[in-house]
């Protein structure tokens, strides 16, 4: 490994340490020592290769050759690391996927905001409820969500846990995807479900057209054995330095180093400072990378990120995740794009609907309108086929479970609804019925080109 590196693993440029916003007030440094060195220890989660192909899939959704899903829990809990919610959220992100490929006719890369998203950046480093100041819940790798002092206080070994939980999920996801539960034909089928509920007589037409495609395939004798098991990669925000840095290995084929905690990771909104200590860390690694980008980033900043993260303009390693919010993409996006196309380099272009579109509801909630999501999309397409530049996927906070933490959708969620199963510890997320109602409005905005 070079000095520099060397250096940007401990978080320092020529010797002097950047600034790395967003990392917890470790109360004891010596435990924090002792789960670092555990972690330095464990097997890598994922393997070299297998980032180096979601690289070329990611590369294929810049020029239209794909397009990207990614989709999962805002904050992933250890409590909720439970099978059923695994495999419904892989069921969701699958019965998506399907409707997203026959729109855009072309493969669905599926990435899990799973695994691993057990970190969250938050607006203050701590929280008062009725006079009583505690540490602010940074996800379940750094304390508990529950009000009391204890549970607040920075734990070390959550690190290791969060480790742990990832593996069992991943493994989950592993065999899942490879061992018949991807089946293409099952996931049709549990879409027709979908469309036979009267509320989503809307999407009837699509799902008839895919039926009618699988009756085709079926009958020109395709191979259905390729349509038994899919490809799925993980990914979260590498925001928790000493989570990704004792995970970050050299792959020993070629010399370089990866994070291995997951296939992609992305650097957040809050977070993505060109000369900070997380652009710096991602800079080092070599696998596909994300910057969340906001209205509030300018053209340069941008360009800033481009030329730290992607000097050598390699297609699939840099996506930029817009989160502009319903009513900014219009007119905050273009700018951006334009710039960064000028510029000539290689990103991949996907849409978060979900961080520019959150306000507290009356009765008080965190909450989205399904409205503004899908607005906030159609914006999307709306500015990258204005600009002749790829729409290339779409990032999304869901659940495989029937909370009611979103408004609207075909169920028409109110906020009178929000209290009955709001369950999130972080951001509302679409829930099973208003994700794949997204998947349908977006394959028919893919069927347009
Ligand atoms: C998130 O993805 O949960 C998040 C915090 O997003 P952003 O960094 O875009 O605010
Ligand atoms: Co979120």
């Amino acid at each position: 490994m070079s000095t520099t590196e060397l250096d940007s693993l401990a978080g320092l440029r020529a010797g002097t340490p950047l600034v790395a916003g967003q990392q917890p007030t470790w109360p004891d440094q010596a435990a924090l020592a002792d789960a670092v060195a555990i972690l330095e220890s464990y097997p890598p989660l994922v393997f070299a290769g297998e980032c180096d192909v979601l690289r070329d899939r990611v590369a294929a959704a810049s020029t239209g050759d794909a397009f990207m899903l990614m989709g999962g829990d805002c904050a992933e809990t250890f409590v909720n690391a439970t099978a059923d919610n695994i495999r419904d959220r892989v069921k969701t992100v699958l019965q998506m996927a399907a409707v997203l490929t026959y729109g855009a006719s072309v493969p669905v890369v599926k990435i899990g905001r799973m695994a691993g998203q057990y970190a969250k950046p938050r607006s203050s480093d701590t929280e008062t409820r009725e006079g009583v100041t505690l540490p602010a819940y940074r996800g379940d790798m750094v304390n508990d969500f529950e009000f009391t002092e204890a549970a607040r206080r920075p734990d070390p070994q959550r690190l290791v846990r969060a480790y742990h939980a990832s593996s069992a999920t991943l493994n989950l996801v592993r065999a899942f995807t490879s061992g018949g539960f991807a089946d293409l034909r099952h996931v049709h089928d549990w879409n027709r479900g979908f469309v036979a509920n009267a509320a989503n007589s809307r999407y009837e037409k699509l799902a008839h057209d895919i039926d009618k495609a699988m009756k085709f395939m079926a009958a020109c004798g395709a191979d259905f054995d390729a349509m038994r098991t899919t490809e799925f990669f993980s990914a979260h925000e590498a925001l928790l330095l000493d989570y990704e840095r004792p995970l970050t290995r050299i792959d020993s084929r070629t010399g370089r180093l990866y994070d291995t905690s997951a296939h992609f990771v992305w650097v957040g909104e809050r977070t993505r400072d060109g000369e900070g200590a997380h652009i710096d860390y991602v800079s080092h690694i070599h696998n596909p990378i994300g910057a969340k980008v906001s209205d509030k980033a300018s053209p340069d900043d941008v360009l800033r990120l481009i030329e730290r993260t992607n000097p050598d303009n390699e297609p699939g390693r840099l996506t930029f995740i817009t989160r502009m919010g319903a009513g900014k993409v219009r007119d905050a996006l273009p700018a951006i794009v334009d710039k960064v196309t000028a510029s000539g380099a290689h990103v991949t272009w996907v849409c978060d609907p979900m961080h520019g579109n959150t306000f507290e509801s009356a009765s008080g909630y965190k909450t989205r309108d399904f409205e503004d999501v899908v607005d906030e999309v159609r914006g999307f397409f709306e500015v990258h086929r204005g600009l002749g530049t790829v729409p290339g996927g779409i990032h999304v906070e869901l659940t495989g479970n029937d909370v009611t933490e979103c408004l609207g959708g075909a169920e028409k969620i109110l906020d009178a609804d929000l209290n009955k199963r709001y369950e999130s510890v972080c951001d509302p997320r679409l829930n099973h019925q208003q994700s794949l109602e997204l998947a349908f409005l977006v394959a028919e905005m893919l069927a347009q080109d």
